[in-house]
């Protein structure tokens, strides 16, 4: 079994852990032992664990999940130089981890919270000869699309890294709407998340206009209600998001 080392044991590196526990051996280095404890816990099996500070990572495969303003930081702790990082930063360049980290390789991912239930959809780009090893490492957790540059991982954070917050306030403002028409709150959530999980499937198979053109009788309610998202720019608001969220990627 291959050992894979997570830095970093928060929320990212416990739902990658749990894609990889059957397949890898899984080792994680953090800056808290108490920390450490409570990942082994929640992953349900033995693990190796290390403290951050004088971690010797050499020819190590080191999977990178903190966050990315402790690059600087996690650099100075560890020394030598791992075999390859995959790398979860949001907006963190190839150039930035190399320097820092002086890696033999390196690739980054972006994988978003759907990892938690193995559906994520994970961007990847870097180093190519690693391209197979990514794509089967973080398709433990879902499905992964290689990128040919950073710019479009950048732009790929902006849509499925940060989408499930942009479908979450979707989702929510939705169900508020029935209940101010006066649907029971249960109701309505119950009737939201049977609709995510119907459209999550419709549309792997049908394009979102013909989608929504199937769905939209002449001078009908989906007319009326499809108006009013008009009325009210989602469709420039959905655009302006992805252009804040890849300009912010950019910043970090
Ligand atoms: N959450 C998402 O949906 C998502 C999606 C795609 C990518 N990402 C990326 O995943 C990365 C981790 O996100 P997360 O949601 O897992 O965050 P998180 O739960 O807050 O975990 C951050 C980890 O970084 C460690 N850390 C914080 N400050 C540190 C420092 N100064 N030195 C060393 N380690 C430090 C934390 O250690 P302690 O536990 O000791 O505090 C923790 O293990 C981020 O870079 C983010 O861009 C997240």
């Amino acid at each position: 079994m291959k050992t894979i080392t997570f830095v970093g044991n928060g929320n990212m590196a416990l739902s990658i852990a749990k894609g990889l526990k059957d397949k890898y051996k899984i080792e994680v280095v953090g800056r808290d032992p108490k920390k450490l404890e409570q990942f082994e816990k929640n992953l349900g099996i033995r693990i190796d664990k290390h403290l951050l500070n004088g971690f010797d990572a050499e020819e190590k495969t080191i999977l990178l999940c903190v966050k990315p303003a402790n690059v600087e930081e996690v650099s100075l702790k560890i020394s030598g130089r791992a075999r390859v990082i995959f790398s979860v930063l949001a907006g963190t360049s190839v150039e930035k981890l190399r320097t820092n980290l002086n890696p033999h390789a390196v690739v980054r991912t972006m994988p978003n919270l759907a990892a938690s239930v193995g559906k994520s959809i994970t961007t990847l780009t870097g180093d190519e000869a690693f391209k197979n090893e990514a794509e089967e490492l973080l398709g433990a957790i879902g499905k992964t699309l290689w990128l040919g540059s950073e710019k479009e991982i950048d732009i790929a954070t902006a849509l499925a890294g940060s989408g499930p917050a942009y479908l979450a306030l979707i989702a929510e403002a939705f169900t508020d709407g029935a209940v101010k028409q006066g649907l029971k709150r249960e109701d309505s959530m119950a009737l939201m998340r049977g609709l995510f999980d119907g459209f999550g499937s419709l549309i792997q198979e049908i394009h979102p206009a013909l989608l929504k053109d199937g769905v939209m009788s002449p001078g009908g309610t989906t007319a009326a209600g499809y108006s009013a998202l008009e009325d009210g720019n989602v469709r420039s608001a959905c655009i302006n998001a992805v252009e804040k969220a890849y300009k912010k990627a950019t910043e970090l």
